[in-house]
């Protein structure tokens, strides 16, 4: 019988930990020691304005947004940006996104602002599929901002860039770009027509795209975006705490796109 030589896997590693503390006394509230610290973030009303002041300059930026930047932004964005990854794990990069022209939100994550539309979903008796996967995906392209794009092409709200013809159709028009036509292009193989539509579309300014729409577009108007605009818009909070996890939407995900995508 032939017995196998079978080495010893445990390394033994050496830490040394070399912590060395000052007990000074001093008071933590004292007001030259915390300067001498150096406070790390502005104090709470500074925090508002400063947020306030660069949401407008990013929204103004949007507003700039021309013909030739919207056709590079999509000549752009025909390449992988993360690679062929579960959706899962672009719905959960969503924890890390911050829209910093959202001043409802006020720095409150997009995974949270997904989780408190569930959570009003769920306790209206609303949370039908396809509700339930247009909340959970329709601010997926915001994932850009972790991809370093500048955010006046990630966020803001929408609006055509020259003039068309009247009922021509939404998607003969070109919008400015943002987060919406990104995750659209991603992901409308594999949604129903109308949550694809809206997600699309969710985050169009109305009045100025209404006199385009098309008998589609005006159907998935009152079927989608302005039921989905109530929760979109009307739940955002940086105090509520969803009862909602993220997690209990993960077996419907999976279940609508059983392989990963190139996002
Ligand atoms: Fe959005
Ligand atoms: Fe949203």
């Amino acid at each position: 019988m032939r017995v196998e030589k079978i080495l010893p896997r445990t390394a033994i590693v050496n830490v040394e930990l070399t912590h060395e503390w000052t007990v000074t006394g001093a008071k933590l509230r004292d007001p030259a020691l915390h300067r001498s610290f150096g406070p790390p973030i502005s104090e709470p009303k500074a925090l508002m304005a400063n947020f306030r002041s660069s949401a407008s300059e990013i929204e103004e930026r949007h507003r700039a947004q021309t013909l030739a930047a919207v056709l590079a932004l999509r000549e752009k964005y025909r390449v992988p940006v993360l690679g062929r990854v579960p959706v899962w794990t672009a719905i959960e990069m969503l924890a890390q996104c911050i829209d910093p022209t959202d001043l409802r939100l006020f720095g409150a994550s997009q995974q949270l602002h997904v989780l408190q539309i569930l959570d009003a979903m769920e306790n209206e008796g609303a949370a039908s599929e396809e509700f339930v996967l247009a909340a959970l995906l329709h601010d997926l392209g915001k994932v850009l901002l972790l991809a370093g794009e500048a955010p006046e092409n990630v966020v803001c709200f929408n609006e055509p860039i020259g003039t068309y013809a009247p009922g021509i159709g939404l998607d003969r028009c070109v919008l400015q770009w943002n987060h919406d036509e990104f995750a659209y292009s991603r992901l409308k193989d594999h949604l129903p027509d109308g949550v694809a539509w809206l997600v699309r579309y969710h985050s169009i300014a109305l009045p100025k795209c209404e006199p385009y729409l098309d008998a589609r577009d005006r159907a998935y108007v009152e079927r989608y975006f302005r039921p989905f605009a109530r929760y979109d818009h009307g739940t955002k909070s940086p105090y509520h705490v969803p009862r909602r996890r993220i997690q209990d939407y993960r077996s419907l995900i999976e279940r609508t796109f059983p392989s990963p995508i190139v996002i």
